[in-house]
């Protein structure tokens, strides 16, 4: 488990806040579940073949004996809140997002951590390709507000229910014969999972599904005019896309399109972002019947791959009191300047105004503001740059929030 610690935090907050934003410009509203969970909910929506729930999940027993598990995703618990308040009441579609820590046990490693923390959203009650499009343009406008650029989305449709009975049986037909030569965890997998053997990493695997039947050949003609549906409105939409038929996702409740989003940047092929349909969870968490969309961004992944110049760091300016009698104008100062934005401390002047000065410097402030006897008698303030050591009076306190925020003294 990591610790965040003031600068990293800082930057968290900072997307966090980008992504608030854009969540709230497509009309999404904020939504908190709780950390832990009946670990059943868990077992019936990601399933049981999963490597979440299989080897990832922090389970324990509560002292009422039941067997409670830290949430390792977001989708099944805001679908097990949506469903008990009660869907039949609701004005559909309902577009929740949340942010917050979820927790996997996986080895750690750059960008993949056993506390990690996900930006999610789902958009409940809609079926419409426009709803695929709505989730991936407000990810891709989140993306390039957080400055990234030249992504592009792997996408991929796993098809209505018949679809995929139908890919699944002509999968095995192809497997079955080579079983031997699969990796062990793809064999368990013949039983349990035979999709997930398409993403395996593993070199005996990948001669394996080489040539195995692809998924387009299996589409019912439903599954295939929503596919294509939204793969014209992304076209008009600008959005760069390419069909994966290895993409298949890592959780069980996924019908239809699926997609990920990674980035050069991290290094690896780990995705920034993941998400899908899943059409049945909402009926098999005792619901109605009702389609959803959703996407869950790595808000770790995406602080460690952004781009350094959209982490920008609010102006910090230290507030010298050089007598006892401005003290109380140095306090409202720095208020003024809190209010306006920027990032103010009063120096603590008992090591005298050199000291001062040098420790605002090594603290990051960019800027002082030095008050005395002479700047109380004529209503001014005294402004220096602590970078080129220019320094200047102003007369008003909007000219000195301009100047700090400028950041250049003019002579
Ligand atoms: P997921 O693909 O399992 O999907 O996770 C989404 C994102 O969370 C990943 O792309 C990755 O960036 C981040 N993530 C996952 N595990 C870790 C980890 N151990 N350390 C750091 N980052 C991690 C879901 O969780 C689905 N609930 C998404 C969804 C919402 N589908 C529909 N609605």
């Amino acid at each position: 488990m990591r610790v965040l610690d003031e600068a990293l935090a800082e930057e968290y907050a900072l997307v966090e806040s980008i992504a608030r934003e854009v969540l709230r410009g497509y009309g999404f509203r904020e939504f908190r579940t709780p950390i832990v969970e009946r670990t059943e909910l868990f077992v019936r929506s990601v399933g049981e073949s999963t490597d979440i729930v299989g080897k990832e999940m922090y389970t324990f027993e509560d002292r009422a004996g039941r067997s409670m598990t830290l949430r390792p995703e977001g989708t099944a618990p805001v679908v097990r809140a949506v469903v008990e308040r009660g869907l039949r009441n609701t004005r559909l579609p309902l577009k929740l997002f949340y942010i917050g820590p979820f927790f996997r046990y996986e080895r750690p490693q750059k960008g993949r951590y056993r506390q990690f923390h996900q930006i999610g959203a789902e958009l409940i009650g809609d079926a419409r390709p426009e709803a695929d499009l709505e989730v991936i343009q407000v990810l891709v406008e989140f993306l390039s507000a957080c400055g990234f650029s030249g992504l592009e989305v792997a996408l991929q449709t796993l098809g209505d229910d018949d679809s995929r009975s139908r890919f699944r049986a002509a999968l095995l037909g192809h497997l079955e014969p080579v079983r031997e030569s699969l990796s062990a965890e793809s064999q368990a997998r013949l039983a349990s999972n035979p999709l997930r053997i398409l993403d395996s990493k593993a070199d005996a695997d990948r001669a394996a599904v080489a040539d195995a039947p692809s998924m387009e050949t299996f589409l019912s003609e439903s599954a295939r005019v929503h596919f294509e549906r939204l793969q014209e409105l992304l076209q008009d939409a600008g959005i760069a896309y390419r069909v994966e038929p290895g993409l298949v996702r890592g959780l069980d409740y996924y019908t239809g399109t699926v997609f990920e989003i990674s980035s050069a940047d991290l290094g690896s092929q780990d995705a920034l972002v993941g998400g899908g349909r899943y059409d049945n969870l909402v009926a098999e968490l005792g619901g109605p019947p009702t389609p959803a969309i959703g996407f869950a961004i790595g808000l770790d992944r995406v602080c460690e791959a952004m781009p350094e110049s959209a982490t920008s760091d609010q102006p910090r300016v230290a507030i010298l009191a050089l007598s006892d009698a401005a003290e109380a104008r140095a306090a409202e100062t720095a208020r003024a300047l809190r209010r306006a934005g920027l990032v103010a401390e009063l120096a603590n002047m008992t090591s005298g105004v050199g000291k001062s000065l040098q420790l605002a410097d090594r603290r990051g402030s960019g800027w002082a503001v030095l008050i005395g006897d002479d700047e109380l008698a004529d209503g001014l303030w005294s402004v220096k740059n602590l970078a080129s050591g220019e320094q200047q009076s102003v007369g008003d306190l909007s000219a000195l929030v301009e100047l700090i925020q400028e950041g250049s003294l003019k002579p």
